[in-house]
C-alpha cells in the first residue's frame, strides 16, 4: 500500500490564488484552490488559520534562508498563515533559523500570526548557564525567553505566547504578572498553555485569560478526548491545538496492528472521498466539535495540501467511527 497516494484531485483546479496573482513572485504556480479557513480561537481572542505551520524540525530540514522562505510564502498562499514555534525547537536555534529567511521578506510579518512557547530549560550548548533539564515558569525566565525570542524572529511582538509544559512550581499570579508586563510592552499578545491537564488549565484561566491548549491529537492519541482536555475546550469555547496529528509521521510507517488497522481504514475512507489518507487522518481530528486548529510539521508543501484540503471534507458519523474503532480495535459498547 502506498503511505502516501496524494490524489490531486480534490483540489486540483488550475487557479491562482489572491496572494500570488498580487504579487507573482511566488516560486510556483499554484494548480489549487483550496485555502485554510480561519477561526477566532476563543470568544475575544484572535483568527488563526485551521491549518498550522509547526516548525519543531526546521533545524533539521537543511534548507538555505530563501528556501525556508519559500517555504513559508507558499504556506502562506495557502492560507497557513499561522506559524508555530518554541524557544526550545533546534536545540534553540530554529527561531533563529526562521528569523533569518522572514529578515528577507520582512513585510511577511502582517500576514502571519506567530506563536512561541516557552517554560523548559534544557540543557544546550546554546544555554550554557542551564545545569539541568527543567521547567521554569518564574517570572524572570518567561520575560527572558520572550526577550531572546523577539530577537530570534526578527519580530516585534508574538500573537500567542504558550506556556510550554504544566510545572509544578508554576505560581499562576506570577505567570500572570509575567504575561501582563509583555502584553504592557506590546511583545505578546495572548496567552494560552500546552500540555496543560483541565485542572492546571483552570488555575492559570483563574488569574489570566487563556486562548488554546496545545495538546497531543491524532488517529493514534486520543488521551484529550477522554481527560477532560477536550471537553473544557469545548465548554470554554476555546480552540484547542493538535500537535503531531500524523503522530509524527509514524501513522505510516508505524508496523503494529493498530497502525496497520489505521492505514487501512484511512485508505478506504480516503479512496470514498477521491484524497489521501493524510487528508482524512486531518478530517478526523477536524471533525471534533471542539474545533480543533491542526499543525502540520512537515517540510513539504504537498503535506500542507492535504491538510488544507481536510478543511473541506466533513466526515460522517460512521467514517469516524471506523476510524475510531480501528485505533481502539474494539467497537463502541
Ligand atoms: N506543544 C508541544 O509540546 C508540541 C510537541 C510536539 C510538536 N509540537 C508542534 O506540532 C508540530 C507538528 O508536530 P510533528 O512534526 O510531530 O507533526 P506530524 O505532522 O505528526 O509529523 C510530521 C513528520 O511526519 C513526516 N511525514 C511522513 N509522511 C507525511 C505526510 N504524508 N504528511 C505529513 N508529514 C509526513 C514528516 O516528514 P516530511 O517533513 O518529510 O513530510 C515529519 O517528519 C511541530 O512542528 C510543533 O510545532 C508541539
Amino acid at each position: 500500500m502506498s503511505s502516501n497516494p496524494h490524489p490531486r484531485s480534490f483540489i486540483d483546479v488550475t487557479h491562482y490564488s489572491e496572494n500570488s496573482r498580487q504579487n507573482g513572485k511566488f516560486s510556483r504556480p499554484h494548480s489549487y484552490l483550496m485555502q485554510s479557513p480561519r477561526i477566532e480561537i476563543a470568544s475575544d481572542g484572535p483568527e488563526f488559520s485551521r491549518i498550522v505551520l509547526g516548525l519543531w524540525r526546521i533545524a533539521n530540514w537543511n534548507m538555505s534562508p530563501a528556501q525556508r522562505l519559500s517555504l513559508v510564502e507558499q504556506a502562506l498562499e495557502l492560507g497557513i498563515t499561522t506559524i508555530d514555534h518554541a524557544d526550545i525547537y533546534g536545540d534553540y536555534d530554529g527561531e533563529r533559523l526562521f528569523g533569518e529567511a522572514l529578515a528577507l521578506a520582512p513585510a511577511l510579518r502582517e500576514k502571519m500570526e506567530i506563536i512561541s512557547k516557552c517554560g523548559i530549560r534544557l540543557l544546550s550548548a546554546n544555554r550554557p548557564a542551564h545545569r539541568l533539564k527543567h521547567y521554569d515558569t518564574g517570572r524572570e525566565h518567561i520575560i527572558a525567553s520572550v526577550e531572546n525570542t523577539l530577537t530570534a524572529l526578527h519580530v516585534e511582538y508574538l500573537d500567542l505566547l504558550l506556556i510550554h509544559r504544566p510545572d509544578p512550581l508554576m505560581d499562576a499570579d506570577e505567570v500572570a504578572e509575567a504575561f501582563t508586563a509583555l502584553r504592557r510592552d506590546g511583545k505578546v499578545r495572548h496567552l494560552g498553555v500546552s500540555n496543560f491537564t483541565p485542572a492546571q488549565f483552570e488555575l492559570l484561566a483563574s488569574r489570566v485569560p487563556l486562548m488554546t491548549n496545545q495538546v497531543e491529537l491524532s488517529v493514534m492519541h486520543m488521551d484529550a478526548m477522554y481527560d477532560g482536555t477536550l471537553d473544557q475546550c469545548q465548554r470554554l469555547r476555546i480552540a484547542p491545538m493538535a500537535w503531531s496529528a500524523l503522530a509524527g509521521g509514524r501513522l505510516f510507517d508505524d508496523k503494529d496492528p493498530r497502525a496497520e488497522r489505521l492505514r487501512k481504514a484511512l485508505t478506504s475512507i480516503a479512496e470514498r472521498h477521491g484524497v489521501s489518507m493524510t487528508t482524512i487522518a486531518y478530517a478526523w481530528i477536524l471533525r471534533h466539535p471542539s474545533r480543533p486548529l491542526v499543525l502540520t510539521g512537515s517540510q513539504r508543501i504537498e503535506a500542507m495540501e492535504e491538510a488544507v484540503a481536510a478543511t473541506g471534507l466533513t466526515l460522517a458519523r460512521e467514517e469516524w467511527y471506523s476510524i475510531w474503532t480501528a485505533s481502539t480495535g474494539t467497537s463502541v459498547l
